[in-house]
């Protein structure tokens, strides 16, 4: 796999970016990859994380950078050049930061709550990747076992012409509990059904890069 750059993008806020960045980055960098995750959101959730990590003196080594305006691109083409994957995690609205990020991206992935909101919201995400020519799939996250709702937004979402990846992150705890120290669910519970499934969607991933 060349150097690549997946950028998480969603301007709706809340729907899960800064946490599958950084449970995607720490699986990836298990994997073997030399990782680099680039906080580009002024609230400085994903360098949170980092800083904690750091803390924690965690196994697997990811570069956790912050930039932002001019400096974006820049610290891109930097990262690129030292690591594998670059993970980017985007601020929750359209900003000119969030095009750059796009732009350079080999994959956009948009992460998407199960409802008729988020698909709704995630298409214009998805329409300024495909104005960059750039490939992108929604990511289903915190989906509930079984149901109605996530069946009405996965047809909301194909009516629209939109595609997902065939994987995605459960409703689960245990991803919240890994962010708070500073851990991937693969490092905190190596074992579990949220470390499988971002196992599946590491993998998924690799397979469009
Ligand atoms: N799969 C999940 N299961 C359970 N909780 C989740 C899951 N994904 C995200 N969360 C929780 O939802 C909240 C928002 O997640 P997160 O901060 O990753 O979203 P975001 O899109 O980065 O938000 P923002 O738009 O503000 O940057 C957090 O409290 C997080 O712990
Ligand atoms: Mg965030």
């Amino acid at each position: 796999m060349s150097a690549a750059v997946v950028t998480v993008a969603q301007q709706k806020g809340g729907c899960g970016k800064t946490t599958m960045v950084a449970q995607l980055a720490v699986t990836l960098a298990q994997e073997g990859l030399r990782v680099a995750c680039l906080d580009i959101d002024p609230q400085g959730t994903l360098a949170s994380w980092g800083a904690l990590r750091g803390e924690a003196d965690r196994r697997w080594p990811v570069t956790i950078e912050v930039a932002q305006g001019w400096k974006l691109k820049l610290a891109i083409d930097q990262l690129v050049r030292a690591h594998d994957v670059v993970v980017v995690d985007s601020p929750p609205h359209a900003a000119t930061e969030s095009r750059t990020a796009i732009r350079a991206a080999s994959l956009v992935l948009v992460p998407c709550q199960p409802s008729l909101l988020d698909v709704w919201a995630s298409g214009a995400t998805i329409e300024l990747a495909e104005a960059e020519r750039r490939p992108a799939a929604v990511v289903w996250n915190r989906v509930p076992p079984r149901g109605r709702i996530i069946d009405e937004a996965v047809t909301a979402l194909a009516e629209r012409g939109h595609g997902s990846l065939p994987v995605g992150l459960g409703n689960r705890s245990a991803f919240a509990q890994s962010m708070h120290r500073g851990a991937g669910v693969i490092e905190t519970e190596p074992r579990g059904r949220a470390a499988a499934e971002t196992l599946a969607l590491a993998e998924a991933v690799r397979a469009r890069l």
